[in-house]
């Protein structure tokens, strides 16, 4: 069954993930796109990444953002359009398109509504100039990486993989046992079979370096200071209710975890760091 990601969630991490992703490796990506670049997001959510990429692009693009939740795709257009708004540029919808005036040149966004764990076959890999990705890896599985390695044929940025480095600073000993029982979680099947969770990178990289793509990686990691109370609320009640339910004998353990780390958030003591990895991959020749 396909995992659901709530809209709210999306929004509240937004701000992080700008922050994190590797404006190194988008410049990279972006030397290698044509003029008018087609690129196609794929678990685009609510649309973050291309609020991020599309002006660092700066010039006309078509995008196509792919996601199984329709609700998820009304909002990424709902978002983007405010936001664009925000940036003073006119928004007009013909047909199935919406298009933002920017000032470095229009932007076309459709989207497409399609299940990624069904089949690759649907996703239209030949009329798109790169393929994009941000906070998806860790919930597809080996086999689908492997798939998909195999049809991939242009450039792929993959933003914002997890890869395990986490810390809740101060550190507790009891640290330990809540991200365990997360990291189980990060493993249960989501849809694409058992996922990759803080695997996706080095499963990544292998299977796109066995098909001669050009690999380039590095650290794109949430650094959640601790005025930022709202999203630290959030990990700290999301890693405790996964850890519960993974691990169920030490509850009582991890309900005072949550407290103890709850009061740190209102006294402005506590600090998370989230690894991350940005993946570019560049086919061979190009
Ligand atoms: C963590 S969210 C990331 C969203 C967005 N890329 C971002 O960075 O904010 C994962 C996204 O994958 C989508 N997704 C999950 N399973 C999917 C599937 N089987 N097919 C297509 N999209 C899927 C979800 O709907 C969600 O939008």
């Amino acid at each position: 069954m396909t995992e659901t990601f709530d809209g709210d969630w999306l929004a509240l991490r937004e701000p992080h993930d700008a922050a994190a992703r590797s404006l190194d490796l988008a410049w990279q990506l972006n030397d290698r796109l044509p003029q008018r670049p087609r690129l196609l997001d794929l678990g685009a959510g609510s649309g973050s990444l291309f609020r991020f990429l599309a002006p660092l692009i700066a010039r006309a693009q078509v995008w196509t953002f792919a996601d199984a939740d329709p609700d998820l795709l009304d909002r990424a257009l709902d978002d983007t359009q405010d936001w664009a708004e925000t940036m003073g540029w006119a928004v007009t919808a013909p047909g199935r398109a919406m298009l933002i005036h920017a000032d470095t040149g229009t932007w076309r966004i459709e989207t497409k509504r399609i299940d990624l764990a069904g089949g690759l076959s649907q996703l239209p890999l030949a009329t798109v100039d790169a393929v994009l990705c941000s906070a998806l890896l860790d919930i597809v599985s080996t086999d689908w990486i492997r798939r998909f390695a195999a049809i991939l044929r242009v450039p792929l940025l993959a933003c914002l993989n997890v890869d395990g480095r986490d810390s809740f600073l101060p550190p507790e000993p009891m640290d330990r046992i809540v991200l365990s029982g997360f990291r189980r979680d990060q493993g249960r099947d989501k849809g694409f079979g058992p996922a990759l969770g803080s695997r996706a990178p080095s499963v990544l990289l292998t299977e796109l370096a066995a098909r001669g793509f050009t690999l380039r990686s590095q650290t794109s990691d949430w650094r959640i200071p601790a005025s930022d109370m709202a999203i630290l609320e959030d990990l700290v009640f999301s890693h405790a209710d996964v850890a519960r339910r993974q691990l169920p004998q030490r509850r009582a353990a991890i309900d005072a975890w949550e407290e103890r780390r709850v009061d740190q958030i209102g006294r402005a003591r506590l600090r998370i760091h989230i690894g991350h990895r940005d993946i570019l991959a560049l086919p061979n020749p190009i």
